[in-house]
């Protein structure tokens, strides 16, 4: 099914574990060092499903940490069209209206291509497309405290709101469809985002596979 050479590297683990700091550290070093052509860097919250058919109260609603608040759908066939050497219009997501901006991100087909987000070793279809999966072993405690700042102060988020959907969602779905993936992955990393050992190990295996 798959053609060419494409690696594609997904990075996963709780909400707020350090994946995106990870992912953005491992891409912007490589980018400086060998520049931009040969590595492409996809969220999975890009691919939060359109929501603009309701209303901001409506959307406030809903349970952003189950599977269904995703269109995987996309992703698997975006991930399938940089396979194929086709470029990409990737959705953008704002977390502050909780839905789709209407401009999309051109991305160009690479030779590696790393992913990042909750719930992308939880999906049996998207886990097939993966080459090399990350898992973010970061306590769930050092988690919260991060989340807690980073919706206060980038996600336009109160105390109160941050704790009720923490309790109701977050939490939960962690249990339920995070820790089970850990299992998938062929490497877990402690500490999250700055733990460097564990970006030079990943930037040392893209160094190769550009290599080749
Ligand atoms: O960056 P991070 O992995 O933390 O992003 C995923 C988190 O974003 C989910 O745990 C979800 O609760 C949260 N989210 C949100 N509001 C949205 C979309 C996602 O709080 N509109
Ligand atoms: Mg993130």
């Amino acid at each position: 099914m798959r053609v060419g050479k494409t690696t594609i590297i997904a990075i996963a683990g709780a909400s707020a574990s350090g994946k995106s700091l990870f992912a953005s550290t491992v891409y912007q070093e490589l980018v400086a060092e060998l520049g931009s052509d040969g590595i492409a860097i996809l969220a999975e919250d890009a691919y939060y499903r359109d929501q603009s058919h309701l209303t901001l109260e409506q959307r406030t609603l809903t349970n952003y940490d189950h599977p269904s608040a995703f269109e995987h759908e996309l992703l698997a066939n975006h991930l399938d069209a940089l396979h194929r050497g086709e470029a990409i219009a990737m959705p953008q997501y704002s977390y502050t209206t909780h839905t789709r901006l209407a401009e999309t991100i051109h991305v160009q087909p690479a030779r590696v291509i790393m992913v990042e987000g909750i719930l992308l070793l939880s999906d049996n279809a998207l886990r097939e497309r993966f080459d090399i999966s990350v898992f973010m072993d970061t306590p769930l405690d050092i988690c919260l405290l991060r989340r807690m700042k980073r919706d206060l102060e980038e996600r336009g988020r109160t105390v109160q709101s941050i704790t009720e959907q923490y309790e109701q969602y977050v939490r939960p779905a962690f249990f339920d469809f995070i820790f089970p993936s850990k299992q998938f992955a062929d490497l877990v990393v402690t500490r999250g985002g700055q733990n460097e050992i564990a970006i030079d190990i990943i930037k040392t295996k893209i160094r190769q596979l550009l290599a080749e």
